[in-house]
């Protein structure tokens, strides 16, 4: 009989610390109207000095793993995706993420696709399980994102949440429980469209004065590109699926702006019950924000099992994909 990968749990975690749009005014130039207006967001979360992307992770990861049934031991490999990982390089988010939950000797490493995180773990999980590599994988999209903001950018700090995402992706016979399709794309020659970097062309050998590592983007062309590319992906895959708009239960795209999201939604005639819409209360989480935001219908009771899912992200790299997938649980 035929296995197909299927996402059996979904949770998040978000942390305790609200920040509004208000506490920005005291320390920018900015408006609660101006990031209203332009942003969709209200407050965003920020993980406490002493919280790292791995902590927020396995908050998340525990609960998926507890909703999925599962117990540590099932696990056979643990995957996260971040772009602000604990430490720089190594060891891996999924290694110390694997430590806190007590998965040991289990494979784990870390995916850079930026916001796109989380569909790249969903290719990555369907491919292992439908290759017969694996039975049970815990994705998990985790970010503390306040710690690569510079916070005299207005342009940017005022965008991003800390959080996680987490979901366990097992087997399953029955189609219509499964990870239908995931399609992930990359174009590298927009590199610097959105980056942290970490050297500078002009950073010297023990040069005193480093270069800043924060976050920086290229809003205005990222905003422009992120909707044509959306609304072409998404059709594509409706189409090699033949799916209708119709068919779907909730489309559950990035959130990194309401008016990207109303925008692509509008080109592909989605209603508002349909898109899933949680950037006001919690900001762009990056490879967070999808399963943040269909953790919120889960714990809302608006997703059941069987229900029909697309997604679609978009990321710095440049980064994006779609998934479409029925709730498995
Ligand atoms: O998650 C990965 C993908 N990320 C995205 O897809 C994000 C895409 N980009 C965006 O969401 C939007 O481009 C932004 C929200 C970042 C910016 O909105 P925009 O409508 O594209 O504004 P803009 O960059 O064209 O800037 C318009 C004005 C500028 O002032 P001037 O030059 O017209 O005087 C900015 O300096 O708004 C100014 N501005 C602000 N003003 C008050 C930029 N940030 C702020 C701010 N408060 N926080």
């Amino acid at each position: 009989m035929k296995k197909y990968a299927s996402l059996k749990s979904i949770a998040s975690y978000v942390p305790s610390r609200c920040v509004k749009n208000s506490d920005f005014e005291e320390i920018l130039d900015t408006s609660d109207e101006w990031i209203r207006k332009r942003t969709g967001i209200q407050t965003r979360y920020f993980a406490s000095d002493d919280e790292n992307s791995s902590d927020l992770g396995a908050r998340a990861a525990k609960l998926a793993l507890e909703r999925s049934g599962l117990d540590v031991q099932d696990i056979d490999l643990v995957i996260v995706a971040t772009l602000s990982p604990d430490y720089l390089g190594m060891p891996s988010s999924a290694c110390l993420l694997s430590a806190k939950l007590g998965i040991r000797n289990k494979p784990a490493f870390d995916i850079s696709a930026a916001c796109s995180g989380f569909i790249y773990l969903l290719s990555l999980a369907k491919s292992f399980i439908e290759s017969g590599a694996y039975e049970n994988i815990l994705i998990v999209g985790a970010e503390k994102v306040s710690s690569v903001l510079d916070f005299k950018d207005r342009s940017t700090c005022v965008l991003f949440g800390d959080g996680a995402g987490a979901a366990v992706i097992g087997t399953t016979s029955e189609k219509n429980k499964s990870i239908l399709d995931v399609h992930i794309s990359s174009d590298g020659t927009y590199y610097d469209y959105l980056l942290t970097p970490r050297s500078l062309k002009e950073s010297k050998f023990l040069q005193e004065k480093f270069a800043p590592q924060y976050l920086q983007m290229k809003g205005n062309e990222t905003f422009k590109l992120a909707v044509k590319t959306l609304t072409s992906d998404v059709k594509e895959i409706m189409k090699k699926n033949n799916i209708f708009s119709k068919d779907i239960d909730f489309f559950i795209p990035h959130q990194a702006n309401l008016r990207i999201i109303s925008a692509v939604g509008e080109q592909l005639k989605f209603s508002s019950e349909q898109v899933v819409v949680t950037v006001e209360k919690y900001g762009n989480t990056s490879a967070a924000s999808i399963p943040m935001a269909m953790n919120d219908i889960y714990e809302n009771g608006r997703l059941n099992g069987g229900d029909l899912m697309l997604l679609d992200a978009f990321g710095g790299g440049l980064t994006w994909g779609s998934a479409l997938l029925y709730f498995g649980a």
